[in-house]
This record gives structure tokens, sequence and C-alpha cells, in this order.
């Protein structure tokens, strides 16, 4: 994967994050990536999300960005998760309000400026949305 593969593999290892390729179930036909992975400097997680383009607009973004999330609360009891966007990207950041991140900052990072976002574990389990993932499902890289 792209990103796997760009980023020290160390410190996925040391935090126990990944990167996962995301299929859609219907067909088994991959579709993109998503996953958390952690920025060391700032003792924080980002989530990552990226879907190749002739499948965008249908929903997965959200759908496996959500899983994703829903496990990072669950099962790695990570507090929050962040949500970087570079300004003017604004399907990235109806993703991240869909999931209720909050936008919190302008900031810099990667030698970019970025719109910051933040979502608290509490926020996500007092969502109103349910989580039952129709149509993708996900693998690990
Ligand atoms: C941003 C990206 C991940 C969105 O993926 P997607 O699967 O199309 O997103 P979804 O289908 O889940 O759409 C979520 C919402 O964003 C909206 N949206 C998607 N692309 C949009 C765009 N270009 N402009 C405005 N809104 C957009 C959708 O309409 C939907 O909102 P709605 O439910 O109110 O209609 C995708 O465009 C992408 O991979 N871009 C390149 C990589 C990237 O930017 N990654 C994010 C890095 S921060």
């Amino acid at each position: 994967m792209f990103a796997a593969s760009c980023f020290p593999r160390y410190q996925f290892e040391k935090s126990g994050l990944s990167i996962l390729a995301v299929d859609r179930k219907s067909d088994g036909q991959f579709v993109g990536r998503v996953g958390l992975w952690p920025l060391p400097e700032r003792n924080e997680i980002e989530l990552d999300y990226a879907i190749a383009k002739p499948f965008w607009r249908l929903g997965y973004a959200t759908e496996a960005s959500a899983e994703c999330v829903d496990r990072g609360f669950r099962e790695q009891r990570i507090g929050k998760i962040v949500g970087l966007v570079v300004p003017g990207n604004h399907g990235s950041v109806r993703v991240l309000r869909k999931l209720g991140f909050e936008f919190i900052r302008a900031d810099h990072m990667y030698d970019m400026d970025v719109l910051y976002h933040r979502l608290d574990k509490q926020r996500w389990f007092a969502r109103t949305f349910t989580l039952d993932s129709p149509s993708i499902e996900r693998r690990r890289s």
C-alpha cells in the first residue's frame, strides 16, 4: 500500500496501528484504503483515507472510516483521533463532519497548511447513526 510503504514501518509496529485495504463486498473490487496512523511528534493518532476516483461519492470513505474509527475507540482504546485536511478538500472535510469530527484550528503539518479536526471517544459513542457497513469489507494490507 502506498501509505504504509511511505511511513516508517517500525512506527506502525510500535503503535499496533495499520492501514487497511477497502474492498467492495459485492465483488471484492479494491476501492481504496483507510487506517489509523501515529503522529509521534504530537503523540496523536490520525485517520487516513483515500478512495480511487471511479468510486468517489458512493459513501465508501465514510463507511470505511466509520468502521475504522469505531475499532480504534473500541478495540485499541484510543481516546481521540485527529483528521487533517488541506484547505479546499471539501469532500474530505465532509467525511470528517459526517463522522462527528469537529474543526479545532488551522494548523501547519507535513510542511502544509491543514485544517485540524478532532473526534473524542465520548462524542463517537454518543453518535446517533449506526454502523452496518452494507457495501464494503476490509482486509489488512
Ligand atoms: C475525499 C475522499 C476520500 C471522499 O471519498 P468518497 O468515498 O467519495 O466520500 P463519500 O462518498 O463517503 O462522501 C462523503 C460526503 O462527502 C461528499 N463529497 C465527496 N466528495 C466531495 C467533493 N469533491 N466535494 C464536495 N463534497 C464531496 C459526499 O457527497 C458526501 O456527502 P453527503 O453524504 O452529504 O452527500 C475522496 O475524494 C478521495 O479519496 N480523495 C483523494 C484523497 C484524499 O483527499 N484523502 C483525504 C486526505 S485528508
